[in-house]
């Protein structure tokens, strides 16, 4: 098993690049797959286990799926065919719930794993399955997976009964093909919706009113391949903003959007920090952090992805801090390691987080249990005094690419050991 090994007190300090969005990736390669001929070609994908169990997925679908360049997929998707998707890689993921989108639409069949990924709550799939029913598939749970068929999707009008960033997606996917046009009622507003809605429109299919709360798609016939590029990973880019304000440093993360950052700089900005973005960067310089409040909400509120990251970097703020969770209900697991850290974070209720800022954190060995959680250990792992190690760093890299690297370019004295 590898983890990081930490020697924190370092202040971070430098340029590091964001990689491409892995929330936008895992329903733009689905999506590729959706065309009957042609070759789509998918830059800026980032390189994470999660894209990796996906791309395997659709190979074994009979989809080709392979690098052709740093960064770059090729997709191909005349040779799909098979309708079960091997059950071990689709259990493993959450986005496997996109496969069931795109196989009812393209084959009218699909079996796939219900879903895996990070340990934050329930997360069950119920809107995707009502979603896909309304479009006109008949769908049940048997035997761990979710099996479908379908004689032909048509349009249909649907309400998700909350902003569900995977549903929406889902139903996109579903729905470009579908006969007839599809609403979508309280659909996710999040960046990588709006991504997933352009390379859509590219592969020729007719999204319209993506980035608002209600979407339209006049299904189409067919789609063909396209070219694109994927959005920045703006979780990504937040974690090293958050790594830096957690550490007193300066660095500048570049081939960002800054837009899709405004609402994490207005809190570093009230905790704080110096903030400057030009059309392409943020950067932020910062020295001890003051205690604020926060909330998650859906785009464009305080991401869910970066709260956990938020919570290990106010451990040391000047004060008392309350993060509220609202879209996940078990996402402070990981706030007991942080305690081991010498953090004082005590959960009131099971949403919200009191954080005493101490003067400092020492290091210890902990485990990462999910993508994010892992992330603010990292975070909190830099700013302790000491050495810390982590483990679990196969949950990290399911949404990192080469954090630890990208970490001590900036100075961290971070490696990864065998544990
Ligand atoms: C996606 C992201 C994840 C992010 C989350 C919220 C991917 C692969 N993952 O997850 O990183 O944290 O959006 O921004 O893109 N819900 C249901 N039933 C459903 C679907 C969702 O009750 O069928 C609930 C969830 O439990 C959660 C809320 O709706 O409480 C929002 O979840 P959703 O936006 O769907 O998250 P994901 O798409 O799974």
């Amino acid at each position: 098993m590898l983890a990081y090994h930490i020697d924190g007190g370092m202040r971070l300090r430098g340029d590091v690049p964001a990689s491409g969005a892995k929330n936008a990736a895992l329903p733009i390669i689905v999506a590729a797959a959706l065309a009957r001929e042609g070759e789509s070609v998918i830059e800026n994908v980032p390189s994470h286990t999660d894209i990796a169990d996906l791309i395997a997925i659709l190979q074994a679908l009979g989809v080709e799926a392979r690098f052709t360049g740093p960064r770059v997929l090729s997709v191909s998707a005349a040779g799909l065919e098979r309708h079960v998707a091997p059950y071990a890689l689709a259990s493993r993921l959450r986005a496997s719930t996109y496969i069931a989108g795109l196989l009812l639409a393209r084959l009218g069949r699909v079996e796939v794993a219900l879903p895996g990924g990070d340990a934050i709550g329930a997360r069950p799939i119920d809107f995707h399955l009502r979603g896909l029913e309304a479009l006109g598939a008949r769908v049940l749970v048997d035997r761990g997976a979710v099996v479908g068929q379908t004689d032909g999707l048509k349009g249909a009008r649907f309400f998700i009964d909350r902003q569900s960033v995977g549903t929406t997606c889902n139903l996109m996917i579903a729905a470009s093909l579908a006969q007839g046009t599809t609403s979508l009622e309280n659909a996710a507003r999040e960046p990588e919706v709006v991504d997933l809605a352009t390379f859509l429109n590219a592969m020729g299919a007719r999204v319209h009113g993506a980035g608002t709360g209600f979407i339209r798609i006049e299904g189409v016939g067919k789609l063909h391949g396209a070219h694109h590029e994927i959005i920045p990973d703006r979780i990504e880019a937040g974690t090293f903003l958050l790594a830096a304000a957690a550490t007193s440093g300066r660095v500048t993360v570049h081939a960002v959007i800054p837009e899709h950052l405004r609402v994490l700089a207005a809190k570093l900005h009230l905790a704080g920090a110096h903030i400057r973005m030009t059309a392409d960067s943020v950067t932020l310089d910062a020295h001890r952090l003051f205690a604020i409040d926060a909330r998650t909400e859906p785009y464009p509120g305080f991401p869910t992805d970066l709260q956990p990251q938020l919570v290990a970097a106010l451990c040391r703020a000047d004060g008392v801090s309350v993060v509220e969770e609202t879209v996940f209900e078990n996402r402070f697991g990981y706030t007991n390691d942080l305690v081991r850290l010498g953090g004082q974070v005590r959960i009131v209720g099971q949403n919200t987080a009191i954080v005493t800022g101490v003067e400092d954190l020492s290091g210890a060995p902990v485990t990462a249990s999910d993508i994010r959680a892992g992330a603010a250990l990292v975070i909190a792992g830099l700013s302790a005094h000491g050495t810390t190690e982590i483990s679990g760093v196969q949950h990290i890299v399911r949404g990192y690419e080469r954090l630890h690297e990208k970490l001590a370019h900036l100075g961290a004295a971070i490696r990864i050991v065998e544990s």
